[in-house]
C-alpha cells in the first residue's frame, strides 16, 4: 500500500480509495470497499482498467514492448533457456540448478504415459472432431482418471496434478491428431526432450524409424516458451475463475483450453495461417486492408493487435526470425505465405489506420508459417498453444490457490433488464 490515497466525491460525500503500489506497472486503485461504503459498482467489461488479483508470474509493459516471466526478459529466455527450464521457472519463481532441472526433467518424463483406459475416451469423439474439442474433453475426463490428485487443499495433490498435466497434454494433443488423421497413437519417449518427444507423438509411425531433427526440435521448444505464461490472458482468467470455486485443477485446466481456443485468443493463429492463405499473393493485401479498415466487413487482420501490447509485441519478434531460420534450414526459399505475412506487415505498419491505433502483429503472425512448415495441419496450431500455456495456467492457479485473500470470483453486473413486473396468464399473453 503507498501513502497516495484517491477520493471519491458522491453525493457530496466523500470515500477514500487506498492505493496499492505494484513491483511494476501503474498504481491500483484499491475499490474493495467501494460498495460497502458508497453503495454503487464499479463497470469494467472486459476488465480494460481492472487488476482481479496480485501476481508475481509474468510482467507485460505494453508501451516497452516488454514481457518479463519471473523477472526474466522473453529474448534472453529465448536465446538461452528450454521450455522444461522455463516451465520449472514458471512454477517455482527461481531458476533451477542444475540438480533441481535434472529432476524436474525426470519427475515430467515419468509422467508423460496416459491411462491407457483413456485411449477409449478418444474413440468416442468423430475422427473429423477439431483436436482442441477433443482436448477439451479428455483434459476434464482426467478428473476421471487421476483421483490421488484432486485435493487441492493438499499440496502435494497439487504438485502432482500439475506435473501430470505439463506431462500429458503433448501426449493427449499428439493423440487427438493421430486420431484425426486414422493413424495409430504413439507412446511417448522419455529418452527424447519434451519438444523432440511431442514431435515423435506427432509424425512417427510404428512402420517406420522416425528421428527428431534438432532444428524442428529448437523450433518447438521456443514456440513453446514464447506461449508459455502471459499474465491474466483471457484463458488464465477462466482458469483463475473456474479454479476460484474449488474445482479440480484438471477441470479448470479443460476451461482454460476451452476459452483459449476462441479465434479473438489462441484461436488466431489458425485463423491467421486461413488469411494469409486466403490472401495468397501480395497483389491481394491492399484488398484485404481496406477489408480490415471497413468496419462493416466483420474482417479482422488477424495475428495483429493485442490488448496490452500498445508498441510490439516482443514475442512476434523472435518468432518472425525463427520463422526465416525454420524455413531456410528446411530449404523452403520463398516460401510464399512468409512473403505476403512480411508485406502485409510492411503495408500495415505504414497505415494510418494501424499505425494510430497501435496495431502490431502479435505471437501468432509467424508461428502458423512456422508449425505448417513443420507438417502440422492447421487444426493443431490452438492445441500446441494450449500445451504450451499449461505451465501458465497451472502456475497462476497454483499461486492462487495458495492465497490467502483469494475469493471465489464473482462479478456484478449492471442489470439493463425489466423491471419487477407479475407474471401473465399464458391465455391472456
Ligand atoms: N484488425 C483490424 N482492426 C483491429 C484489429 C485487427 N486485428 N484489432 C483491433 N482493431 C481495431 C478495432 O476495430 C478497434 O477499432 P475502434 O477503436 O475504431 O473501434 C480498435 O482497433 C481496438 O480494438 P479492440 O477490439 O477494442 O481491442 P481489444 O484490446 O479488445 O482486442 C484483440 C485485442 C487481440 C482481441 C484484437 O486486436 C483482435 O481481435 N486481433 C485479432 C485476433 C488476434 O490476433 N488475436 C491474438 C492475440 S495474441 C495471442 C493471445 O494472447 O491469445
Amino acid at each position: 500500500m503507498s501513502d497516495r490515497k484517491a477520493t471519491l466525491t458522491l453525493d457530496g460525500k466523500e470515500f477514500d480509495l487506498p492505493v496499492m503500489k505494484p513491483v511494476l506497472g501503474p498504481d491500483v486503485l484499491d475499490i474493495r470497499k467501494l460498495y460497502g461504503q458508497a453503495d454503487v459498482f464499479t463497470f469494467d467489461p472486459g476488465f480494460t482498467s481492472t487488476a482481479a488479483c496480485e501476481s508475481a508470474i509474468t510482467y507485460i509493459d505494453g508501451d516497452l514492448g516488454e514481457l518479463l516471466y519471473r523477472g526474466y526478459p522473453i529474448e534472453q529466455l529465448a536465446e538461452k533457456s528450454s521450455h522444461l527450464e522455463t516451465c520449472f521457472l514458471l512454477m517455482y519463481g527461481e531458476l533451477p540448478t542444475a540438480a533441481q532441472l535434472a529432476d524436474f526433467n525426470t519427475r515430467v518424463t515419468r509422467h508423460t504415459m496416459v491411462h491407457e483406459q483413456m485411449m477409449n475416451f478418444f474413440r468416442g469423439f468423430r475422427r473429423d472432431a477439431h483436436p482442441m474439442a477433443t482436448m477439451v474433453g479428455v483434459v476434464g475426463a482426467m478428473s476421471a482418471f487421476y483421483h490421488d490428485s484432486l485435493d487441492i487443499t493438499d499440496a502435494w495433490h497439487r504438485e502432482v496434478a500439475s506435473i501430470r498435466m505439463i506431462a500429458k497434454l503433448p501426449t493427449i494433443a499428439a493423440m487427438a491428431y493421430k486420431y484425426s488423421v486414422g493413424q495409430p497413437f504413439v507412446y511417448p519417449k522419455n529418452s527424447l526432450s519434451y519438444a523432440g518427444n511431442f514431435l515423435h507423438m506427432c509424425f512417427s509411425v510404428p512402420a517406420e524409424e522416425y528421428v527428431v531433427s534438432p532444428i524442428l526440435e529448437k523450433a518447438m521448444d521456443r514456440i513453446m516458451m514464447l506461449h508459455a505464461d502471459h499474465e491474466q490472458n483471457a484463458s488464465t482468467s477462466t482458469v483463475r475463475l473456474a479454479g476460484s470455486s474449488g474445482a479440480n485443477p484438471f477441470a479448470c485446466i479443460a476451461a482454460g483450453i476451452a476459452c483459449l481456443w476462441g479465434p479473438a485468443h489462441g484461436g488466431a493463429n489458425q485463423a491467421c495461417l486461413e488469411m494469409l492463405k486466403e490472401i495468397g499473393s501480395v497483389d491481394r493485401i491492399p484488398e484485404f486492408i481496406a477489408k480490415a479498415k471497413d468496419k462493416n466487413s466483420g474482417f479482422r487482420l488477424m495475428g495483429f493487435g493485442h490488448r496490452v501490447y500498445k508498441n510490439f509485441d516482443p514475442r512476434a519478434k523472435v518468432m518472425k526470425e525463427s520463422a526465416d531460420e525454420v524455413l531456410e534450414l528446411l530449404g523452403v526459399h520463398n516460401n510464399p505465405l512468409l512473403q505476403v505475412a512480411k508485406e502485409l506487415e510492411r503495408i500495415a505498419l505504414e497505415d494510418e489506420y494501424f499505425v494510430s491505433k497501435k496495431l502490431y502483429p502479435n505471437v501468432d503472425f509467424y508461428s502458423g508459417i512456422i508449425l505448417e512448415a513443420m507438417g502440422f495441419p492447421t487444426s493443431m496450431f490452438t492445441p500446441i498453444f494450449a500445451i504450451s500455456r499449461t505451465v501458465g495456467w497451472i502456475s497462476q492457479w497454483k499461486e492462487m490457490i495458495s492465497d490467502p485473500t483469494g475469493k471465489i470470483g464473482r462479478p456484478r453486473q449492471l442489470y439493463v433488464g425489466p423491471t419487477k413486473r407479475d407474471y401473465t396468464d399464458l391465455r391472456s399473453r
